[in-house]
């Protein structure tokens, strides 16, 4: 089973926690894509669900699809929410952001009873960090905000490059939200509760990619099948 066999394996274990009449929160990436594709499906079927997407491609994968959608304004507690992770850890901490949707993605999730994250083996990790984490930052004072967070980081034990991140024809990456994203090549990030705490810190910052005490469940495939983690199970 190839990467993109095991993506839709875990999107289709994920339509199990879906039922008729919920508020879904809609993930972003390529795995999340294949279970907003399940979830249009269902609708085309007959599902009742009205959904929240947790960016501007999942909105417009979502409304081509004709899945009825919603805000947060209009609803602002959903049932569960479903998305994808860069990675994620056996205490199911996550890195989000490889997308660039951090923001929207922890607000969604924190705004749903329920959030089950989807990946293929290669996501699950024992020390988080490997994979660049995403910070979102306000485009005003790029280069103090960076300086910060570098002090900051090495405070708990954490260094490496931070870098400004950029599209292939040279220009910002600008998030949904008109901010920039720097990615924290660190290698390793042994205590993640105490690096997120120490960028809250930083005026500039307004969002990490750390997800930390925020996800339910973890729906994993792999080659032999599907692991599923659960917090206290
Ligand atoms: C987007 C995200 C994605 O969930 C994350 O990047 C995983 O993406 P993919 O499923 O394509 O590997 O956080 O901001």
């Amino acid at each position: 089973m190839n990467s993109d066999e095991m993506k839709e394996k875990a999107a289709q274990k994920a339509m199990d926690y879906v039922l008729d009449g919920m508020k879904l929160g809609l993930g972003t990436g390529s795995t999340a894509a294949k279970f907003v594709d399940l979830v249009g499906a269902a609708v085309a079927d007959g599902l009742s669900v009205i959904c929240v997407p947790t960016s501007v491609a999942t909105r417009d994968q979502a409304a081509a699809l004709n899945i009825p959608l919603t805000t947060l304004d209009e609803t602002p507690h959903l049932d569960l929410t479903v998305d994808g992770a860069d990675e994620l850890d056996e205490q199911l901490r996550l890195v989000k952001g490889g997308g660039g949707a951090l923001l929207r993605e922890k607000i969604v999730a924190t705004s749903s009873d329920k959030m089950v994250v989807i990946a293929d083996d290669s996501k699950l990790v024992e020390t988080l960090g490997a994979f660049p984490l995403p910070i979102e930052v306000v485009q005003f004072g790029l280069k103090s905000s960076l300086m910060m967070m570098n002090a900051m980081a090495s405070r708990v034990g954490c260094s490496g490059d931070i870098k400004h991140r950029m599209l292939e024809d040279g220009t910002p990456f600008i998030t949904d939200n008109g901010n920039f994203i720097l990615d924290c090549h660190f290698g390793r990030i042994e205590k993640p509760e105490a690096l997120s705490g120490a960028f809250a810190q930083v005026p500039g910052v307004v969002e990490n990619g750390l997800f930390l005490a925020i996800a339910d469940v973890a729906i994993i495939a792999g080659e032999e099948g599907i692991t599923t983690l659960e917090l206290g199970a």
